[in-house]
């Protein structure tokens, strides 16, 4: 029988930031392929098929099947057993997203080197530094033509505030693309595509102390490396692995996904400079993930994966102990016991139902309707929880109407449902009560999520006006304020969250700044508390 400690220390948990097509879907693939869980990449999604027509709930559906397949990945490498937590993109970017950040304990940046840091990714970042977990860069597609590779470290450092420690360093890129050098092994890894980088390939190293590389890569390379080289150890952060692991040092690997080069090296860094499991804060102290029994919190609830039911499935991260199916358990915030029933796990491309999972892994448990985001389960006697997930602040706004006034109980049973999932946030305006209701998504699908699921699972037809906010802000000190007395700017707007928590809603970034100017004492955050 494994025994849990040795189970929880091969853990390894983290997620990839990246704007949409940077290549995370790519680099996944290429993960997987070398722990063996697919025969050849490109077969996590069709893309092309995935693609769905947004106002096409069939296909949204279909859509949430796919993320929901790849919601977590597990495969075995080294040793190790991986665990990779999708953070949805492009049209399905919402605050789901954000929130598989709080179940992850470490990322992988990726960054495409002909565009740099992009917006995704700096929203993502942000995240990710409010919990302080390591952040590890993978610079991808040198095999095209990239920005000058020091010019993208000083980006990531203006643009993000991070300090970087480039690991290995790129010779040339597109059609002159000839490799990279490994500034610790001194080494250089020459560059060759493999069928279309579909295989695990072998790379040839050489010394750079190795006469025989300056034929290789020729004399201008040949220099331009040693320069570099130069001018790397003597301007770039000392690599620091507290700093790395504390976030505040991001080691940079530059490579190409899809041809499949340098993908190895960066797992095999990234496995070794990563921790397992580590403790996590709650309500009585510090839980250890070996010492202490199951334990676990929901980051995102699923609905309507099965049609025919109106159930849900909630997605948990074990922190602590090992999972047995079927096992009884407490939900905290529900105060009563549980039985976890359904348990299923992803393992590459297949969902399955889970005997065991130990901290570290991604659970998710057929939801009758109990559990909110944040929420914790636990086995122990001290009955604790997890500090919360904050709410993350939406960037669409609308006004939201129902056609039919008669159908008030519904719309407002609705949407409430709808927002207890987690899907969208429900705000009032600040004086009035629930007559105007303002919803506030991270991503604009959710909104078509919203008018569809009334529609259908309560019979509710809304109408939704876009309204021109894009900056929400929590007040950290309402205590302190008088909500009146507060000067505005022109383009604000006083709003209140359905706990009677006050807000404010700009159209223009720089009206932030302003108002927090104008009002001496106000403290205004990006994150809601929850819980
Ligand atoms: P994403 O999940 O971050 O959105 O990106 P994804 O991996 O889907 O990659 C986006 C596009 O970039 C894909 O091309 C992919 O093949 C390409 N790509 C990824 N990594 C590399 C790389 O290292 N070098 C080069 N040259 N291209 C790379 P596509 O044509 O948009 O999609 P597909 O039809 O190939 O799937």
């Amino acid at each position: 029988m494994p025994d849990i400690k040795s189970e929880i220390e091969k853990r390894r948990t983290f997620a990839i930031i990246s704007h949409p097509d940077a290549g995370k879907t790519t680099l996944t693939e290429k993960f997987l392929l070398y722990g063996g869980a697919i025969n050849l990449a490109g077969s996590v999604k069709g893309k092309k098929t995935a693609k769905h027509a947004v106002s096409d709930w069939m296909e949204i559906e279909k859509e949430r099947g796919i993320s929901v397949t790849s919601s977590v990945l597990q495969f075995n490498y080294g040793g190790y057993c991986i665990n990779i937590l999708d953070t949805p993109g492009h049209e399905d970017f919402s605050e789901d997203t954000y929130r598989t950040l709080m179940a992850a304990d470490s990322a992988v940046m990726v960054i495409d080197a002909s565009k740099g840091v992009e917006k995704q990714t700096i929203k993502l970042f942000k995240v990710c530094v409010m919990r302080h977990i390591p952040i590890f860069t993978f610079i991808n597609k040198m095999d095209r033509e990239a920005n000058d590779p020091f010019e993208l470290l000083d980006e990531i450092e203006s643009v993000l505030g991070i300090s970087t420690c480039p690991v290995n360093w790129p010779i040339g890129c597109g059609k002159e693309f000839k490799g990279v050098y490994d500034r610790n092994e001194r080494e250089v890894s020459l560059f060759k595509a493999a069928m279309n980088g579909q295989k695990e390939v072998d790379t040839k190293n050489m010394s750079i102390d190795d006469a025989a590389l300056k034929d290789e890569i020729g004399q201008a390379f040949f220099d331009k490396l040693n320069e570099d080289v130069e001018l790397l150890d003597g301007a770039s952060a000392e690599f620091d692995i507290e700093k790395v692991q504390a976030g505040d040092l991001t080691p940079v690997f530059f490579g190409s996904a899809l041809t499949n080069f340098g993908v190895e090296t960066f797992l095999q860094h990234f496995l070794k400079m990563t921790t397992p499991p580590l403790p996590r804060n709650s309500s009585e102290g510090i839980i250890d993930p070996v010492k202490e029994d199951f334990s676990a919190f929901v980051f995102k609830i699923q609905a309507n994966m099965n049609k025919a039911h109106r159930d849900r499935i909630a997605f948990m991260r074990i922190c602590s102990g090992k999972f047995t199916a079927g096992m009884e358990s407490f939900h905290v915030q529900g105060g009563k016991k549980i039985r976890l029933s359904q348990p299923q796990q992803m393992m590459a491309q297949e969902r399955h139902i889970v005997e065991e999972a130990y901290a570290g892994d991604i659970i998710g448990v057929f939801d009758p309707g109990i559990f909110s985001i944040g929420d914790t389960i636990c086995n122990s006697n001290k009955k604790f929880a997890f500090e919360g997930i904050p709410t993350f602040a939406p960037e669409h706004f609308a006004r939201v109407r129902q056609i039919d006034t008669m159908k008030r109980k519904q719309f407002i049973k609705g949407i409430s449902q709808i927002a207890q999932e987690g899907a969208i946030q429900i705000f009032q305006e600040f004086n009035t009560g629930m007559e105007e209701i303002i919803v506030g998504v991270v991503g604009v699908l959710q909104f078509e999520v919203l008018e569809y699921r009334l529609k259908n699972e309560y019979n509710v037809d809304i109408k939704l006006e876009p309204l021109p906010y894009e900056h929400i802000r929590w007040i950290e000190n309402p205590e302190e304020i008088n909500m009146s007395r507060i000067v505005g700017t022109s383009d604000m707007k006083k709003i209140k969250d359905l706990k009677d928590n006050p807000l404010l809603l700009f159209v223009n970034s720089w009206s932030v700044n302003m108002v927090l100017e104008r009002n001496e004492g106000l403290k205004l955050s990006e994150f809601g508390k929850n819980n």
